[in-house]
């Protein structure tokens, strides 16, 4: 079945999605596929698809529709594409998407990627759906279509092949790496504990193999990924059980992986090890996405979130008495079910009290099969619009005035890539915020000082210390 194929994948959704198509392509490679961006002429079609609100769902059955039109030109030219729906809409809708989608062949969700190989011949060898019989002999012949929506006893981890170094294309300097997967917190909102099952965390030694593979391949820095990834407790070499903070120790021994991430996590599983960490370890970035969803008690209690707002806003107290420079971002949903004017204004207090450096706020979207969907007392669109605006003025100003406070801070910046202009180059503050510098591009994939100069929409601009500035630069 080798042979010089293409696959195209389109990630929507999570960093968690990217990681895993990542390891799709890693896996579909020694079958003969080829990644390509140009989607009109792929043999494979994947979407990594995202249920966590309407939208995002929405916009794989239009993708759906476009790939229909695509399938159809091929086919008249006598091209075969298979088109599959991964990810978390996948596990979600199973067979649904196959009847709203007929160019769909195949569907299989997040815990299943190990089996591509299999899939992709099971679809090849002409397997049908599990419809019911008296419909079938009064239909068109359909073409073969497969299903695969379990939780495995396996574990895909044990089965995809992890990036190693000699399989990681050039993928940059920066990287995920999924440590922990699935949700066991049942938000009253959430899809997350139904399309990524319940909370499993990678062994100790695994990680840090892969970790290894990365940094031997160029990675410098490696953010790693769980829905949440703080509540990590995953089994350690010496039969333990390690936490997050002991994880992020061992990871530390990687001499040239220089700088660590983790998202994302949740304010119950903050221990203070995890704090002191922050405190203690030099690789660990200072920057902490830490969500709220709400201000409200009342809100948080029926989100099911399982702290108060003034909890939280201690605890991010604590984490910046160890790590005082630390910036923290978060996410908001707006009209949750019974969400008052007042329930909302106190959001917009927590927000004013915290002080974010970015934010993610969305309006409230009921889901499917979760609790707080059938709730009475959904809140209006437009009253849903306007909190949301809201929000996002305040949310926006935060951002705005912590870029505007790094200048004329010298701040480590991580070099990544070639800038859009002649001559600059392109890297990440410790705050993520991308940093342009006009430099020589030998400096990508190093690490170097830059004195911050100026700000833009959602980056900084800055000169190398010791270098002119470039205002200096203009005037010389
Ligand atoms: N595990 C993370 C969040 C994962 S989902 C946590 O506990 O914080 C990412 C974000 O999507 C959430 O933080 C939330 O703000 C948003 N979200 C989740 N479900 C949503 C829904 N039904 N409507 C609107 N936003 C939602
Ligand atoms: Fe969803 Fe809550 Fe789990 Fe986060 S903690 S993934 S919001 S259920
Ligand atoms: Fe979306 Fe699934 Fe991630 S619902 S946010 S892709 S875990």
């Amino acid at each position: 079945m080798t042979g010089n194929k293409t696959v195209f994948i389109k990630t929507y959704g999570c960093q968690m999605n990217v990681y895993d198509s990542e390891r799709m392509s890693d896996t579909l490679a020694p079958l003969g596929y080829t990644p390509t961006d140009d989607a009109d002429n792929a043999d494979l079609i994947i979407l990594n698809t995202c249920h966590i609100r309407e939208k995002a769902a929405e916009k794989v059955y239009s993708e759906l529709g476009r790939i229909r039109v695509a399938k159809g030109e091929r086919a008249a030219q006598g091209k075969e594409t298979l088109v599959a729906v991964a990810g978390c809409v996948a596990q979600a809708e199973g067979e649904e998407i196959i009847r709203r989608a007929p160019a769909v062949d195949m569907v299989f969700g997040p815990q299943t990627y190990h089996r591509l190989p299999e899939l992709i011949e099971r679809v090849r060898k002409g397997e049908r759906p599990s419809e019911p019989e008296a419909t079938a002999p009064f239909k068109a012949p359909r073409s073969p279509k497969v299903v695969e929506t379990d939780f495995p006893l396996e574990d895909k981890f044990d089965h995809l092949p992890a990036a190693k170094a000699e399989v990681t294309r050039a993928r940059g300097i920066t990287a995920f790496l999924t440590v922990q997967e699935g949700c066991d917190k049942f938000c009253s909102f959430c899809v997350v504990p139904y399309t990524r099952g319940s909370e499993v965390s990678r062994p100790v030694e695994k990680i840090f193999s892969e970790a290894e593979a990365l940094v031997a391949a160029g990675v410098r820095e490696i953010t790693l990924l769980g829905q949440n990834v703080n509540a990590y407790h995953g089994l350690g070499a010496d039969g333990e059980m390690w936490t997050l903070s002991e994880l992020l120790r061992r990871l530390s021994d990687i001499p040239d992986l220089w700088r660590i991430r983790y998202t994302t996590s949740h304010p119950r599983d903050m221990d203070d090890a995890l704090i002191a960490a922050h405190a203690t370890n030099p690789k660990l970035m200072p920057y902490l996405h830490l969500p709220v969803q709400s201000g409200s008690d009342r809100i948080l209690a029926a989100m099911n979130r399982r702290h108060t707002a003034s909890e939280y806003v201690e605890l991010i107290g604590k984490i910046r008495a160890a790590r005082p420079d630390l910036a923290v971002s978060g996410d908001f949903i707006v009209g949750f079910p019974g969400e008052t004017e007042a329930d909302f204004e106190a959001t917009m207090e927590l927000v004013r009290q915290v002080n974010y450096a970015a934010c993610y706020s969305f309006k409230y979207s009921p889901r499917p099969g979760t609790p707080a969907a059938t709730e009475a007392d959904q809140v209006p669109e437009a009253v849903k619009t306007e909190r949301l605006h809201r929000l996002q003025a305040l949310l926006d100003a935060q951002l705005k005035d912590f870029s505007h406070s790094l200048i004329g801070r010298t701040l480590p910046v991580l070099f990544e890539k070639e800038g859009r202009l002649p001559g600059q180059i392109v890297g990440r503050s410790p705050y993520l915020q991308p940093v342009n510098v006009m430099a020589p591009s030998h400096l990508i994939g190093q690490m170097a000082d830059v004195v911050i100069e100026g700000t833009g929409a959602f980056s900084l601009f800055g000169s190398l210390v010791g270098e002119p500035a470039a205002t200096e630069r203009r005037l010389a």
